[in-house]
């Protein structure tokens, strides 16, 4: 069987208020967007496709896979203006493939345990993607900000990457969302849901696969860095 990771760092990355592009910065000596790549790279799937701001194609296939020695990284892909056109463009360059692993670039700490987790379930179930129960109370609110419902907490979990599927039913999913036009699909579950009709199964992820999304993520991000090297 072969296994695809699509790695999505595409996005503009504008909660995080930089001037350094999300991807590219700085953690721990490399840019962010390495940090999972490396993961995959020694993990067992056997292919990537990195999905790139139409700009930076040749930047990161000349400087960055090279001097990394990113060599899964078969592909760089020009991504589109939401996160759900970057991954239908990664999924067209998938191709010949069984298993596709969809990821965000900004989650540096995935691990091989998580990784598996997700195939395991995708072979066995038809879907696996990564999340963790909520530590926080969820409130629904409505337009002027009062409460309308409180959500258990055993039922509200947070959807993290890497979300895998059988190439097939992903792509075919994909497929039905850009032709009927649906927007606002916000991760590849929801693209799953909307298209079959059916639930998605959810594999724990780990509350360090964090999405460094704001400053704040960023130093919490330097944070488990530090952890991670004591670890090992
Ligand atoms: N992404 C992408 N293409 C897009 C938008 C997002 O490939 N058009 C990727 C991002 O690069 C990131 C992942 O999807 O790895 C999750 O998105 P998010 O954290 O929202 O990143 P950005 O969209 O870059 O950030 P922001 O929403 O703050 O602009
Ligand atoms: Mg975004």
């Amino acid at each position: 069987m072969k296994y695809t990771a699509i790695v999505l760092a595409a996005g503009k990355g504008s909660r995080m208020n930089s001037s350094v592009p999300k991807q590219y910065m700085d953690l721990d000596g490399y840019p962010l967007i390495y940090h999972a790549l490396q993961v995959f790279e020694h993990s067992c799937v056997d292919e990537i496709i990195l999905v790139t701001g139409p700009d930076d194609t040749e930047y990161c296939r000349k400087n960055f896979l090279e001097q990394y020695h990113l060599k899964k990284v078969t592909k760089v892909v020009p991504g589109g203006a939401e996160r759900y056109l970057s991954v239908y463009q990664g999924l067209l360059a998938a191709k010949d493939t069984d298993i596709v692993l969809i990821h965000d670039g900004a989650r540096p700490f995935v691990t091989d345990a998580i990784i598996k987790r997700t195939i395991d379930a995708a072979k066995q179930y038809g879907s696996g993607v990564a999340a963790m129960p909520v530590k926080d109370t969820i409130k629904i609110v409505d337009e002027q900000q009062f409460s309308v419902e409180t959500p258990s907490r055993d039922h509200v979990w947070m959807m993290q990457t890497p979300q895998t599927f059988p190439y097939g039913s992903i792509r075919s999913a994909y497929e039905q969302i850009i032709s009927r036009n649906i927007q606002n699909i916000t991760d590849d579950a929801m693209a799953m849901e909307l298209a079959f009709q059916k639930p998605v199964k959810l594999v724990a992820g780990s509350y360090r696969n964090i999405k460094v999304t704001t400053p704040e993520d960023m130093e919490i991000a330097s944070i488990f860095m530090k952890h991670c090297k004591n670890e090992a």
